[in-house]
């Protein structure tokens, strides 16, 4: 067989076309044959080609020289035909075999995520008890910090508002949309790393233009922007600055998130929108997947622009008006 031979203008383009097995008697005296100083240099005088079928398709063809001039006889041409069915159903099952292999990889990995999903909703189920215990017993506490009490209940609630969204999904329920801010989202949601951002001695630069309200999944949105915050973060170990800007423009309500960290590794560049891919010892690559889920889910954009140790910046596009 020879590979990218022209269909139409060989000898063996002849065999394809007909499917039928073709016999040369000297090639050399042959006018179509293409590979005359081939057959001169080694000596190749007669050829028999018959074509390889798989239920009517051929997927190749196997050439016979002889040395000498030669009249290939009927058994001749049958057994070298039936050898070349034989060999085409041996190379068609190897690539089934192959086909199967592939098919089952993704069958695995499917069953592996039902069985994942099966997992987290024991688990929601499971955290929703200790949380109500928490929730009840933080209220007997007292507190001295006013500010720090008030976060922790609202991230009690939120954590309980989570897990029961879950398990109303779960149960096949569809969450419902709030017209919100999404400054007031941002705010709340800052709030929740101004912590770590005082921790790691990082500035926080905020510019938000006033916006119109949106319809949105209020704890998806503020679970997108939180795993945006946290990577930057986790970016800039050494210090730096946060800028979180926001505007209505052509119809979409636009927030940039811009950390000066390390800028996204450029091994994993193409993939980071994907379930755990991850450059951290301890992270899950979860983050990100759920940020571009919850976008989709709000018929938004997200973009990245990222250069190594200037920073990147994640731009989210969410739009007001949302057609469904
Ligand atoms: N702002 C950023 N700067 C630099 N790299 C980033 C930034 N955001 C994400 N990355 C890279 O993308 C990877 C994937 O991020 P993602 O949030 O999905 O997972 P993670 O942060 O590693 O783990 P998880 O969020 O599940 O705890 C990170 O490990 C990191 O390498
Ligand atoms: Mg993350």
């Amino acid at each position: 067989m020879k590979p990218n031979l022209k269909v139409d203008e060989s000898l063996i383009g002849q065999v394809v076309r007909t499917k039928k097995p073709l016999m040369i008697l000297d090639v050399r005296k042959e006018k179509g044959y293409r590979h005359l100083d081939l057959a001169k240099k080694v000596g190749l005088c007669s050829l028999l080609s018959v074509p390889m079928m798989v239920k009517e398709r051929i997927i190749g063809v196997i050439n016979t020289y002889t040395a000498a001039q030669h009249r290939f006889t009927s058994e001749e041409i049958q057994l070298l035909s039936s050898l070349a069915d034989q060999s085409a159903i041996a190379i068609e099952n190897a690539r089934l075999y192959e086909q199967m292999i592939g098919l089952e990889e993704r069958i695995r990995e499917t069953e592996k995520l039902g069985v994942l999903g099966e997992m987290a909703i024991e688990v929601a189920h499971e955290i929703r008890n200790p949380l109500t215990i928490v929730k009840m017993l933080f209220h007997s506490l007292s507190i001295p910090d006013k500010k720090d009490a008030t976060i922790i209940e609202n991230e009690l609630d939120r954590m309980n508002r989570i897990v029961t969204q879950f398990l109303n999904y779960a149960r096949g329920e569809k969450p419902e949309q709030q017209k919100m801010d999404i400054n007031q989202v941002l705010e709340n949601t800052l709030l929740l790393v101004e912590h770590r951002l005082s921790q790691q001695r990082m500035k926080l630069k905020k510019t938000l233009l006033p916006l119109p309200s949106i319809s949105c999944y209020p704890e998806k949105t503020a679970q997108l922007f939180l795993n945006l915050f946290l990577n930057a973060i986790d970016a800039m170990e050494d210090g730096g600055e946060l800028e979180v800007s926001s505007e209505a423009i052509g119809g979409f309500i636009q927030v940039k998130i811009k950390d000066s960290g390390s800028g996204i590794p450029e091994s994993i560049k193409e993939r980071i929108f994907q379930p755990f891919v991850t450059t951290k010892a301890k992270g899950l690559g979860l983050g990100l997947a759920i940020v571009h889920r919850v976008v989709e889910e709000h018929r938004g954009k997200i973009e990245v622009d990222s250069t190594p140790d200037i920073g990147a910046t994640f731009t989210v596009s969410l739009p007001i008006e949302v057609v469904q």
